[in-house]
C-alpha cells in the first residue's frame, strides 16, 4: 500500500514519469542504520570539552583516539583521532549481517577483513563516486545503555502533571543517539545512485533548485529500508554544490525542552549557534545547530519523521524559507552564505570541469535557493 506523507508544507508534490530513481529496484544489501562517524582533529581535549557540554558521553579516549556515544544501546556515534587539521573522514554505515558485507564486498570486487580496534567486527571498506570513504561495518560489539534523560510530562491534551513543577535542570542536553549526516558533492546523481544501488538506502524527499524541476533533483533525503520497521526519514542527506564536503551531523535528545534548555547551556559556555531552535519540513525534527570549536556545523534535534518503506517520494522546491516550519529565518552562517576561501576556490574548479553536474545554471539555482 502507498501512503502519501507529503501533502503538507512546500511538500506537495510526488514524483512524476522520467524522474530519477527513488530506489533501486535490486540494491546489493539494504543497511540498517549509519554506525558512526569519523573526524580527525588537531585538539582531542578541546573535542572532548565541547563534546561533554553538547551532551555526549565519552566511550574511550587514549591520546590519539576519542569515542563519543549516546545514551542508548549501541556502537559509539562519534570517532575523532588525532590529526593534523580538523577534517571529516566519513561515514561508517551498519550492514544487519556479515553474509551482507560478503554480498557487498563480492559485487565490489573487494574483500571483507576484521576491523582493527574496540569492538573488533569485520568491515568494507568503500569510495562513493564523490570520492568519499565510505566503510560498512557488521559484527561489531555493542555499547551497554547508560542512563538518559527522561521526557518531560507535560501537561498537553490532557492533565498528566498535577501538584508538581516543570524545572527542567540548566545541564548539557543528553545525546540519544546519531541521526543523520547531511554531505554536498558536486557527483549529486552519480553518488545518490551508488547509495541506493549498494546500500539499499531510498529516498524520503527529493529537492530541486528553483525553477530548475525539469533538470532532476539537487537535494535528496534517504533513510535505511528497514521493510516494515520504521526508520528516520533521513540518515544521509545529499546535496549538489561545489564541494565535497561535511555539511552537518544530526544528534537525538530527549525532547523539546532538552533541545531548549540544552541550547542555553552551550550559550553559557560561549559556543556559537548556527541556527535554532525551530522545526524542520522535511523530516519534522525540531532542530537546533551549532558549531563546534572547529566551526564543524552539528545538530541536536527531537521528534523527528520515523518512516517505514512503504511511503513514496515526495518533491518540493529548495529554498531557504523552505527549511523551517517556524523558527528563525534560516542564518547565512547555516546556508553558506559566508563562504570559505576554500569553498570558493572549490566553486571556481567546479564551475571549470566538465566531470561533474555543477555548471554555471546550477550556481544560479544555488544563489536562488539563498533569497528565496
Ligand atoms: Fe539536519
Amino acid at each position: 500500500m502507498v501512503k502519501t506523507a507529503h501533502e503538507d508544507l512546500h511538500s506537495e508534490q510526488g514524483a512524476v514519469r522520467g524522474d530519477r530513481q527513488a530506489r533501486a529496484r535490486n540494491p546489493v544489501i539494504k543497511v540498517e542504520d549509519l554506525a558512526w562517524l569519523e573526524f580527525e582533529k588537531p585538539d582531542l581535549d578541546a573535542a572532548e570539552q565541547f563534546a561533554h557540554d553538547f551532551g555526549f558521553a565519552t566511550a574511550y579516549r587514549n591520546d590519539v583516539e576519542l569515542h563519543l556515544r549516546g545514551t542508548l544501546p549501541g556502537s559509539q556515534c562519534v570517532i575523532i583521532r588525532k590529526g593534523r587539521t580538523s577534517r571529516f573522514v566519513g561515514p561508517v554505515f551498519r550492514a544487519s549481517t556479515r553474509a551482507d558485507l560478503e554480498r557487498l564486498a563480492r559485487a565490489n570486487g573487494i574483500s571483507v577483513v576484521d576491523r582493527r580496534g574496540l569492538g573488533g567486527g569485520a568491515v568494507v571498506a568503500l569510495e562513493d563516486p564523490s570520492g568519499m570513504p565510505v566503510r560498512i561495518v557488521a559484527d561489531v560489539e555493542q555499547l551497554p545503555e547508560l542512563p538518559g534523560q527522561a521526557p518531560l510530562l507535560l501537561n498537553f491534551g490532557q492533565v498528566r502533571r498535577v501538584n508538581a513543577t516543570q524545572r527542567p535542570p540548566r545541564e548539557p542536553a543528553r545525546i540519544e543517539r546519531l541521526g543523520h549526516v547531511v554531505l554536498e558533492t558536486p557527483r549529486f546523481g552519480r553518488a545518490l545512485d551508488w547509495y541506493l544501488e549498494n546500500l539499499g538506502l531510498i529516498v524520503s524527499d527529493f529537492l530541486h533548485f528553483p525553477g530548475q524541476r525539469d533538470r532532476g533533483p539537487t537535494m535528496a533525503f534517504i533513510r535505511c529500508d528497514r521493510g516494515a520497521t520504521p526508520a528516520d526519514h533521513h540518515t544521509l542527506a545529499m546535496h549538489l554544490g561545489p564541494s565535497r564536503r561535511y555539511v552537518h551531523s544530526a544528534y537525538q535528545v530527549a525532547d523539546l525542552d532538552a533541545v531548549a534548555a540544552g541550547g542555553e547551556f552551550l550559550k553559557e559556555r560561549g559556543y556559537k549557534r548556527s541556527w535554532g531552535i525551530g522545526r524542520h519540513i522535511q523530516g519534522s525534527q525540531i532542530f537546533d545547530y551549532w558549531r563546534d570549536p572547529d566551526s564543524v556545523l552539528v545538530e541536536h534535534f527531537a521528534d523527528g519523521d520515523m518512516f517505514d518503506n512503504t511511503v513514496e517520494v515526495g518533491w518540493a522546491q529548495m529554498s531557504a524559507s523552505g527549511l523551517a516550519q517556524w523558527g528563525p529565518s534560516a542564518t547565512r552562517d547555516f546556508i553558506g552564505a559566508k563562504p570559505s576561501a576554500h569553498m570558493i576556490r572549490d566553486l571556481v574548479v567546479a564551475l571549470g570541469k566538465q566531470d561533474n553536474e555543477f555548471d554555471i545554471r546550477r550556481l544560479i539555482g544555488l544563489l536562488k535557493v539563498a533569497t528565496s
